[in-house]
């Protein structure tokens, strides 16, 4: 059974599909790569799949449970845990503090009090290399340090399953490479489904995942492993005649 379905889920916003009767499967600890153009329904999709928005139609089965009508802080504790494309902290807790919500929302929250998430944190940000900022209020953060402590604050959830929203957008390519190994060593020990939004990051896609994902207008056009997928026709045509990798440069 997959850790994720979509059975035909569309959303709309008045007259406008932002997702169009999206069918998917996310298995246990796969690695999955959510790719199209601006305004092609990537983060729409990721918040109908976390519970911001609810689909008009189609249903979500997350580890067997039909979670299409659950508000995102009951989906949390389930083991849905997500990066946000524009970063939300709480701009004057710190760091540590920020990381800790995560703990105490997630599949954890019933068994964690205040100490022991903010113990959870302090691995977590060991591991994610952010140990410097650790103390710093979140609000003081530049905005790549902001989403750093996002991938931070979603791992302290010990989600099933990871939704990354353009968590690297705006890094150094050579830092982006150094996270995709260590997300990746973090999801293989902890078994994380991760599906990753990378649509101004392709070189990440080739590095990360194994199966690539495309949207185009609110439909689904491609669902394939990584080579097959960014190969088809269809998602070079999306891109105006080029390769992905060529379209977009790092952002
Ligand atoms: N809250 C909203 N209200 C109305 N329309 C929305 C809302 N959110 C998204 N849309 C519309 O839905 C469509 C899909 O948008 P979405 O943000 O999901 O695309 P995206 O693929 O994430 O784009 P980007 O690459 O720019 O982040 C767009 O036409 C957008 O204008
Ligand atoms: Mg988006």
């Amino acid at each position: 059974m997959a850790l994720l379905e979509l059975k035909n889920v569309t959303k709309e916003f008045g007259g406008l599909v932002a997702v169009n009767q999206v069918s998917l499967e996310i298995d246990s600890g796969e690695f999955v790569g959510i790719v199209g153009p601006n305004g092609s329904g990537k983060t729409t999709l990721f918040n109908v799949i976390n519970g911001v928005f609810f689909p008009e139609k189609g249903n979500i089965i997350f580890d067997g449970v039909d979670i299409t009508r659950l508000p995102p802080f009951k989906r949390a504790p389930l083991g849905i845990g997500r990066t946000f494309q524009i970063p939300r902290p709480f701009s004057s807790a710190t760091v540590r503090e920020n990381v800790a919500v995560g703990a105490m929302f997630g599949t954890l929250s019933k068994k964690v009090n205040v100490d022991d998430s903010l113990e959870i944190a302090d691995q977590i940000i060991d591991r994610i290399g952010l140990h410097e900022y650790t103390g710093k209020q979140a609000g003081t953060l530049t905005p790549v340090e902001k989403k750093l402590m996002e991938i931070a604050r979603a791992l302290a959830m010990k989600p099933k399953l990871l939704l990354m929203d353009e968590a690297m957008a705006g890094m150094h390519p050579n830092d982006i490479d150094q996270m995709v190994d260590l997300i990746k060593k973090i999801a293989l020990e902890e078994k994380i489904a991760i599906v990753s939004m990378v649509e101004h990051i392709m070189r990440a896609v080739v590095g990360m995942v194994e199966k690539v994902i495309v949207l185009h207008q609110g439909s689904k056009i491609v669902d394939a492993p990584t080579k097959e997928a960014l190969e088809d026709p269809k998602v070079i045509e999306v891109y105006l005649g080029h390769p992905p990798e060529e379209t977009h440069a790092v952002s």
